[in-house]
């Protein structure tokens, strides 16, 4: 029997948590376009690669670090480390990151909301191509309603985060996530029936790696670290949550499992629609907020299924930001001894204070850029290609280098309990292979 932790209550709900901390808009709005702009199959396989070599094992390494320090990002690091100030200033710099992600997913969270209020408003429906381009640029462009949706997801957010760990995130990801994959394969099963669908499809799985390029790397790389979550320490946290008798390799591949599954599943639903109405897929972030309700406009029944898409997406959304937030909630309850409640409303009060300019860079701040780049497109690239990346380097020094071997075979056998079978293979990843690979994608990334 599994002993009771700190956090989660049951096997199935840290699983769920997790994954519902993993699949977000990162898998439904962000993996197609990119595969859309990588040239579909080959990125996949890419994708899947870095997955299942550096994703798995960074996952396990975050699990290991956050139950074996039983507590927030910083506290696990002060405790593994016994106080070395460096390794708590990496705790530091993974609340940071969360904050910086936090902000800018928070403006697509806010468009994901307002696009399930006109759907349900049937305010999609009937528009011209045109028409459903301008919807999305008027709304993007302005100041107020993109702001109000941000604000209202980010209250949302923190009053699921305040309700705490068992009664708040396990319990809603327990009940959401379970919906959001049968309302994906009801989804699917839509798009399938398309006429033209199997060019989508072809698009998805037949591999054309002449369209891969070193950026191709470094997006899908940056992409399975956005996708999973990895390097920021919210795995970390939710690692600290979970309890000392479950299996930490098992939960990472299930969580890595349903998170490329949806990834998947979101690519079949989105990619032979495309086709079968002659949309281009290489439309980028546009793909989900322009294309789809181009899609759904042409389809029988197509208001009702924008509105089922449009939940899915909002769940998928919801149970990721719950997961950013809690990583700056834990540390401000455990560190500075706030209530979860203010914590929860302070936190959230800085991530829409950052986030408010990301927002605003789509219309007022637009002439605000670097290297032609929004505050918005900088603050995603920074993150999802450089800091996570660093964090995660970082993280496999200080747990393949820093700390004992033998601590780290104990933790994942559950101090013996557990059989671990392939542990050399782990720590030959953790060791040379994961590092190795970051870092020599990193310095193609800064080089290119
Ligand atoms: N993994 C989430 C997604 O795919 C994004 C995320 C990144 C959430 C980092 C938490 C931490 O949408």
């Amino acid at each position: 029997m599994a002993e009771k932790s700190r956090g989660f209550t049951s096997y199935i709900g840290a699983i769920l948590a997790a994954a519902g901390g993993a699949v977000g808009l990162g898998n439904i709005w962000r993996f197609p376009y990119m595969l859309g702009q990588n040239g579909g199959g080959a990125f996949l396989l890419i994708y899947i690669f870095f997955v299942l070599f550096i994703g798995i094992p960074l996952m396990m390494t975050e699990f290991i670090i956050g139950r074996r320090g039983e507590s927030n990002v910083i506290g696990s690091y002060r405790n593994l480390s016994k106080g070395n100030k460096g390794w708590i200033t990496l705790g530091i710099f993974s609340i940071v990151c969360a904050l910086m992600i936090y902000a800018f997913y928070s403006v697509v969270a806010g468009w994901t909301l307002n696009y399930l209020i006109l759907a349900c408003r049937n305010q999609l429906n009937g528009l011209s191509t045109e028409e459903v381009a301008q919807t999305f640029n008027t709304f993007t462009q302005g100041s107020f309603y993109p702001v109000l949706f941000q604000f209202l997801f980010i209250a949302i957010t923190g009053g699921v985060v305040a309700m705490g760990v068992q009664k708040g995130i396990e319990k809603f990801s327990k009940i959401l996530i379970p919906i959001l994959f049968i309302l994906l394969l009801l989804m699917c099963v839509r798009s399938l029936s398309l006429k033209g669908a199997s060019e989508g499809l072809k698009f998805v799985f037949n591999p054309d790696f002449s369209k891969i390029t070193g950026k191709s790397l470094l997006d899908a790389l940056g992409q399975s670290f956005f996708s999973l979550s990895l390097g920021i320490g919210a795995m970390i946290t939710y690692g600290s949550y979970i309890r000392k008798g479950d299996n930490l390799f098992k939960s990472s591949l299930w969580v890595a499992i349903c998170d490329l599954g949806v990834a998947i599943l979101a690519s079949i639903v989105i990619f032979p629609a495309v086709f079968a109405l002659g949309m281009n897929p290489a439309d980028g972030p546009k793909l989900v907020y322009i294309v789809l309700p181009n899609v759904f406009n042409n389809m029988p029944m197509g208001n009702i299924f924008a509105i089922v898409f449009f939940i899915l997406l909002n769940i998928a959304t919801l149970t990721s930001t719950m997961s950013l937030l809690e990583i700056l909630v834990s540390t401000a309850v455990e560190e500075l001894h706030w209530k979860r409640g203010t914590a929860s409303i302070l936190a959230s009060i800085l991530v829409f204070g950052m986030g408010i300019f990301c927002t605003l860079s789509f219309g007022p701040l637009k002439d605000v850029t670097i290297g032609g780049k929004n505050i918005f497109d900088i603050f995603d690239l920074i993150t999802a290609s450089y800091l996570m990346p660093i964090g995660a380097l970082l993280m496999t020094i200080f747990l393949g280098w820093f700390y004992p071997k033998t601590e780290v075979r104990a933790e994942l056998s559950n101090d013996g309990k557990r059989k671990v079978r392939a542990f050399e293979i782990y720590h030959f990843i953790l060791r040379y292979m994961a590092p190795i690979a970051l870092i020599v994608i990193l310095i193609s990334g800064f080089f290119k």
